[in-house]
């Protein structure tokens, strides 16, 4: 993951940089750094822990006039999070930001150190920049230098590499791991790992391509791609209104973002929905041609949303489906057919196995169809077709707009390929298009929920561990709900099919074991009162949700009577995210940057 960013121009490259760092952080936040060369001199600062660490080890630097930055913030992979194992790392002469993974640089440093090189990290990064200084010594110029430093590289990267030699030059490559170089009409270059990074300083990016290097001044940029052949540029104008995300009086973005899924869901329909059917304006009639089989490929959260989707598509839409999680679907040598349609699911459109994923499905001839949250991803820029979950900036590293956007989309495009298929009746259609414009007042906040919650959160701060259970969609919603709770809390959470527990699980059963049990009236509700009553039976505490009374519980949440159980999902998503969210917050926990975790996971 991490988040890098590059400047090129003459104004005061600390607060560029570090502006820069403050849209990627969620990108990673064990560390940070920053290098300028200025006048044939470098100043490297580095902190552990957060950006603002980074700022006041930095607050007697200032730049003046002309110089070259480069700055990151770290998700470790290679190394602990310490200053030392903080970028950008520096060799002689040069410094390095990397993203992603060198797979080969134990080889690589077991060669440099032989030719009496000495690492001062545990990084695999270090390894780039040594590599550098060692092919400077044979090579004609630096970027002749950097070039044979890329071809030694195996694994994912996004580099920035600044060598004193070569002052007023970035030189960058992107290979598996995001970069975007921008430029403005003050003739200044700029590089982010994701345009939040660059919204409001520059006017127009450059995506760069997977194989693309090459090096920047302020007014210039020297592209190549695998083959070693010069590349066109090509910029696409970048909005120049900074969107970013504020709290707005909330206490976390985490809070705003689960107070705002009613207005993103109105988003997400908006324009989707007719009388008696569903319209994505984004999809071409052809894509639906000769598939028999849907194959939906995600991670994390967004795997819990292809796992409703795979519900939803075989009962609306009777085609067959089967749901990857992305890591291992890469590697497990699946059997793909042509008739299958490949939908990836990504809230960033950027992380790695997912987009691994879908590149192998590219190859191996499958149409395919990603459904993002971020316009321009690389996933995006990749699949044949794409539909925009409308969520906006999701800052809270936990998810929670972004997957009720996402199962809006896969529910409508249920009911989208039931109406081309005709395996929908037009007035079930029609039913289910009401229920949809519902959605935006189903996930209103109440204040008397979220006040149960928060009290309601003083009675599970500790145990040996929750189960949180549900049947048919609601399985997959108590995944997502026991993935919240880790997440955040810190606290062990699993998810199972209530119908499942007898099996094994219900061995742990005792006081000490929380139940947070689903219970929606409209979905096998006999079925799964009898799997709740055999968990309360052997002492689990329960709390369950549901609309209807359930006496054998020890704390109940009520929700709304709905007509159909994909409201009730709806509410109970909020629900758990709050309950979720709540514990965190008494547990004393950072909610928007649980520890070990970053947003955006570019590193396989
Ligand atoms: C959990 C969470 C992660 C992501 C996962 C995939 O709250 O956010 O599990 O869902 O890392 O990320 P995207 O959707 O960006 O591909």
């Amino acid at each position: 993951m991490c988040g890098i960013v590059g400047y090129i121009g003459v104004k005061p490259v600390k607060k560029i940089l570090i502006d820069g760092l403050r849209e990627l952080e969620y990108r990673g936040y064990d560390s940070a750094g920053i290098a300028v060369l200025q006048e044939g001199h470098f100043s490297l600062f580095k902190a552990v822990g957060k950006l603002v660490n980074l700022e006041e080890k930095a607050q007697n630097y200032e730049s003046t006039g002309f110089s070259v930055g480069i700055g990151h913030t770290r998700w470790a992979t290679h190394g602990k999070p310490t200053e030392l194992n903080a970028h950008p790392h520096l060799g002689q002469n040069s410094y390095v930001v990397h993203n992603g993974i060198i797979e080969n640089y134990q080889e690589l440093k077991t060669m440099l150190t032989a030719q009496g090189i000495q690492f001062l990290s545990q990084t695999d990064t270090e390894v780039i920049v040594h590599l550098f200084e060692y092919q400077l010594k044979t090579a004609a110029t630096p970027f002749e230098a950097f070039q044979q430093t890329l071809s030694q590289l195996h694994g994912a990267y996004a580099i920035l590499l600044v060598n004193a030699d070569a002052e007023g030059t970035i030189f960058f490559a992107k290979h598996g791991s995001p970069m975007i170089i921008g430029r403005n009409r003050e003739n200044e270059t700029l590089f982010g790992s994701s345009d939040a990074a660059l919204i409001g300083k520059c006017h127009e990016v450059i995506y760069l391509e997977d194989g693309h290097y090459g090096y920047a001044s302020a007014d210039s940029v020297a592209l190549f791609d695998e083959n070693n052949n010069p590349v066109v540029l090509r910029y696409t104008p970048l909005s120049e209104n900074k969107l970013s995300a504020q709290k707005e009086g909330f206490r976390f973005f985490m809070e705003k973002e689960i107070y705002e899924q009613s207005r993103v869901l109105a988003d997400t329909l908006l324009g989707r929905l007719r009388d008696e059917s569903i319209y994505f304006e984004e999809l071409d009639n052809n894509l639906f041609e000769g598939i028999n089989e849907i194959k939906l490929c995600a991670c994390g959260t967004s795997y819990h949303a292809a796992l409703v989707a795979s519900y939803l598509f075989e009962r609306h839409s009777k085609i067959r489906v089967s749901v990857e999680i992305a890591s291992e679907f890469r590697y497990r040598e699946p059997f793909l057919t042509a008739d299958t349609l490949f939908i990836v699911i990504s809230q960033s459109g950027e992380t790695a196995d997912t987009l691994e994923s879908l590149k192998m499905a590219k190859r191996s001839g499958l149409k395919t169809m990603v459904i993002c949250n971020v316009d321009n991803s690389s996933m995006v820029r990749l699949a044949d077709a794409s539909i925009l979950t409308r969520a906006g900036i999701e800052k809270g590293v936990a998810s929670t707009k972004a997957f009720a956007t996402q199962v809006c989309v896969l529910w409508m495009l249920s009911l989208f390929l039931g109406g081309a298929r005709k395996t929908l009746a037009t007035e079930e259609i029609k039913r289910q298009i009401h229920l949809l414009r519902a959605l935006p007042s189903t996930v209103n906040v109440e204040n008397v929920l979220h006040e149960q919650l928060r009290r309601l959160s003083k009675r599970y701060l500790h145990g040996h561990g929750f189960f949180f259970i549900g049947r048919d969609v609601f399985y997959p919603l108590a995944l997502e709900g026991a993935l919240k709770l880790k997440e955040i809390s810190y606290l062990h959470a699993e998810g199972y099919p209530s119908g499942e527990m007898k099996h094994g699980p219900i061995a742990l059963a005792d006081p000490e074991l929380f139940t947070i049990a689903l219970l929606p009236q409209h979905m096998l509700y006999d079925k799964t009162k009898s799997n709740i009553e055999e968990l309360s039976a052997r002492d689990s505490t329960i709390c369950s949700i549901s609309p209807l009374d359930f006496d054998k519980a020890d704390d109940h949440i009520r929700t709304h009577l709905h007509e159909d159980y994909m409201l009730e999902f709806f509410e109970m998503m909020v629900v758990l995210q709050l309950l979720s969210m709540e514990i965190a917050i008494r547990l004393g926990n950072d909610v928007d940057m649980p520890r070990n975790l970053a947003k955006s996971v570019t590193v396989e």
